[in-house]
């Protein structure tokens, strides 16, 4: 299969450590079961709430750990999710995290720039109020820790979702308790919120949704 030979590829080449090339195989292999929703592009979600799947390829694997630890828990509301991650174990949600993280093929990939292209005044201003970079990187694509999200070129209407739901921690279908999150988000109006997800989802960034091989 051709992205089992690119893994294998860059492990030898000295881009991935021999074990997690190993443990993305595996992860290719348990991938099948998101790829109705993750590997459609511009797949839309109905329930709880309409809005584009997140983009998770070429997202930090550890993450997408971290997430999937979450609606596992019940950190973060969302049924579908929660479902699916109950029925993962730790090994099956490194695998996946590391076949999502190294999935995006050559033709796809692009170098993302330190610096991106300007927000409008306004939105800089709300940026720079919350100090987002801080934490998401000038780019929004270089978090300052590998737990924390590459943001820049997500759908614009799942990031708006996501910082909403920051804001209701506890709702029973999208609730997200996140402590850090919680506090950034209540200092914004809804329609600041809209405005900085639609710059950030404007940004080149490393995340992608990659169809399925076949449908390449
Ligand atoms: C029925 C559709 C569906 C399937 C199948 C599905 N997902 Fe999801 N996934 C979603 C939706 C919708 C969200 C956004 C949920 C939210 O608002 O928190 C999501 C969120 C995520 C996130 C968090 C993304 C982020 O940026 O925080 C990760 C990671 C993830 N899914 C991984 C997976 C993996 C791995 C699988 C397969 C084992 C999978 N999903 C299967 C629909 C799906
Ligand atoms: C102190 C560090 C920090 C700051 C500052 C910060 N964030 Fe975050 N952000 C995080 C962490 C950590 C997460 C992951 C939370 C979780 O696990 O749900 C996150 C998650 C997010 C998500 C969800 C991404 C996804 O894929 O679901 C969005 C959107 C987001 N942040 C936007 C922002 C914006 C916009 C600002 C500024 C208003 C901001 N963040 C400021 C640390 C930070």
């Amino acid at each position: 299969m051709m992205t089992k030979a690119i893994t294998l590829l860059l492990a030898l080449a000295g881009f991935l450590p021999l074990a997690q090339a190993q443990d993305a195989q595996a992860g290719q292999a348990k991938a099948s079961m998101c790829m109705g929703c993750h590997g459609i592009p511009r797949y839309q979600a109905s329930f709880p709430q309409v809005y584009k799947v997140p983009k998770i390829s070429g997202q930090g694997a550890q993450y997408i750990v971290a997430a999937l630890t979450e609606y596992r828990k019940g950190e973060r509301h969302h049924p579908t999710m929660q479902a699916i991650a109950g029925s993962l174990s730790d090994k099956d949600m490194a695998d996946l995290a590391a076949y999502f993280s190294t999935d995006v093929p050559a033709s796809m990939r692009k170098v993302v720039a330190e610096t991106p292209p300007a927000a409008p005044a306004e939105v800089a201003a709300l940026i720079a109020r919350g100090a987002c970079t801080s934490c998401h990187g000038v780019n929004f694509d270089k978090p300052i820790a590998p737990t924390y999200p590459k943001l820049a070129g997500q759908h614009a209407d799942y990031l708006f979702a996501a910082l909403r739901a920051y804001a209701s921690p506890d709702h029973a279908l999208f609730g997200r308790n996140n402590a850090i999150m919680g506090a950034q988000v209540k200092q914004f109006k809804e329609s600041e919120l809209k405005a900085i997800a639609t710059y950030i989802g404007s940004l080149p960034g490393d995340i992608h949704t990659v169809p399925e091989s076949r449908f390449r």
